[in-house]
């Protein structure tokens, strides 16, 4: 996609070939094609409205309803924020104070799109044409466009005095080859120079990779964690006056928010875990019930902090599985009661599954070197009941954990 043809989709013939193309996308490509040629749509036209409606499509899970008026690319969209994590970070700063925004790197512009909807003034930069032409428009097609200004232009270059605060979430991906990067001295802008933004400005948000080496969150910073359903998305440094505490696990809940309306919109439930990630969980024996605790509060260090509100021990100091007596309703772990413990050996687990009319199990896995989907092969099951098992070690043996689902409440 070039800035010509994006002008192109945007005048009512391209219209026309976006409403054509949203029609047949999702099917046989050649049919969609043939489709808008014998519609009279030219082919270039007709090609980049399949595209943009197949990534329509494609956005939907992260953006929900509003993807259908966005124009997006393939690295755009692979990188953008998702809707209902941008929407909590703009209500955090919102609810801060902030009213104008510096967005450093704005991509196709979910973050800066939430932030307006939060109703706060944002001043956009982004260094690729297209990508910053197509921010621009989705503020427009949001009806934001007051409020968001998007500036072609190098995000180092930016002059972000005289807003409230600065956001900046720089590309992990390689320019032209997309390929992820893991050094953060290869992000862009450079890391270098995130870091300094968060010395000169005294209100900084930063997006990073949820690996973040704990060893590089700048000192006084706020370290954020976020998961939605269980999948880890994101870290988020909270630097000056925005840092409320030295970690955070977010937890957001997409599936689970009650019904808003009746044309199906959820409410993003949110819960969060907070501490010093520095805090060491006492350890002791296995007992009756097993914790995973979300990869949020893993990732955080905040399993300490956990194990004290669960009244629950670690059995190994290394490994984040917590055990207690109780079964405590808690959002910040899946509990399992266990039923056996056994040190690992196939032939033994394979026979007590059998004994049981074990035909269905879920594996989890923590400090085991083991593959789920081979040992579920290996086990050869049959049988109605279901059971869960948990592959772990508990002091230095290899050790499985059968188990049975306690269910949310307790
Ligand atoms: C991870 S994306 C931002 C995604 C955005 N937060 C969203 O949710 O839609 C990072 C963007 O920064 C842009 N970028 C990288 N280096 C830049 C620089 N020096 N100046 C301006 N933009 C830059 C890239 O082109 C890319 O679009």
């Amino acid at each position: 996609m070039d800035l010509d043809q994006l002008a192109a989709l945007r005048t009512p013939e391209g219209s026309a070939a976006l409403a054509a193309a949203e029609r047949v996308a999702g099917g046989d490509p050649l049919a969609a094609a043939a489709a808008l040629r014998s519609a009279g749509i030219p082919g270039g036209l007709a090609a980049a409205a399949l595209t943009q409606a197949e990534l329509r499509r494609r956005a939907a899970g992260k953006f929900g309803a509003a993807a259908a008026g966005m124009f997006l690319t393939r690295a755009g969209l692979e990188q953008a924020t998702r809707r209902a994590v941008a929407d909590r970070r703009a209500a955090r700063l919102r609810a801060a104070g902030v009213t104008t925004l510096a967005d450093l790197g704005c991509g196709l512009g979910a973050d800066a799109l939430a932030a307006a909807r939060a109703g706060i003034r944002v001043y956009a930069v982004e260094a690729d044409p297209v990508t910053a032409a197509m921010a621009a428009a989705n503020a427009e097609a949001a009806g934001l466009a007051d409020l968001v200004t998007v500036e072609r232009g190098d995000a180092t270059a930016f002059d972000a005095t005289g807003v409230d605060a600065v956001f900046c979430d720089p590309a992990r991906r390689r320019a032209g080859t997309g390929r992820r990067v893991f050094d953060p001295n290869a992000y862009s802008p450079p890391w270098d120079f995130v870091t300094g933004l968060a010395a000169r400005v005294p209100r900084t948000v930063v997006k990073v990779a949820p690996g973040l080496d704990h060893a590089l969150i700048p000192a006084g910073a706020e370290a954020e964690w976020v998961s939605v359903d269980g999948d880890l998305v994101e870290a988020a440094l909270w630097c000056g006056e925005l840092a409320e505490v030295p970690r955070r696990a977010t937890l957001l809940r997409e599936k689970e928010g009650p019904l808003l309306n009746a044309s199906g919109s959820k409410r993003v439930l949110s819960y969060h875990l907070t501490g010093t990630g520095a805090q060491e969980a006492p350890v002791g024996p296995v007992r009756r019930f097993l914790y995973d605790p979300d990869p949020a509060v893993v990732r955080a260090h905040l399993v300490a902090e956990l194990a004290a509100d669960l009244d629950a021990t670690l059995a190994d100091p290394s490994i984040a599985y917590l055990y207690a007596d109780e079964a405590r309703p808690t959002p910040f772990a899946r509990c399992l009661e266990i039923t056996d413990v056994l040190p690992f050996s196939l032939k033994r687990l394979r026979a007590l599954l059998r004994e049981r009319r074990v035909g269905r199990v879920e594996i989890r896995k923590r400090g085991s070197a083991l593959e789920p989907e081979k040992l579920r092969r290996d086990l050869r099951l049959s049988g109605d009941e279901a059971a869960g098992l948990a592959l772990t070690r508990v002091a230095g043996d290899p050790t499985v954990l059968v188990c049975r689902p306690v269910p949310p409440g307790g």
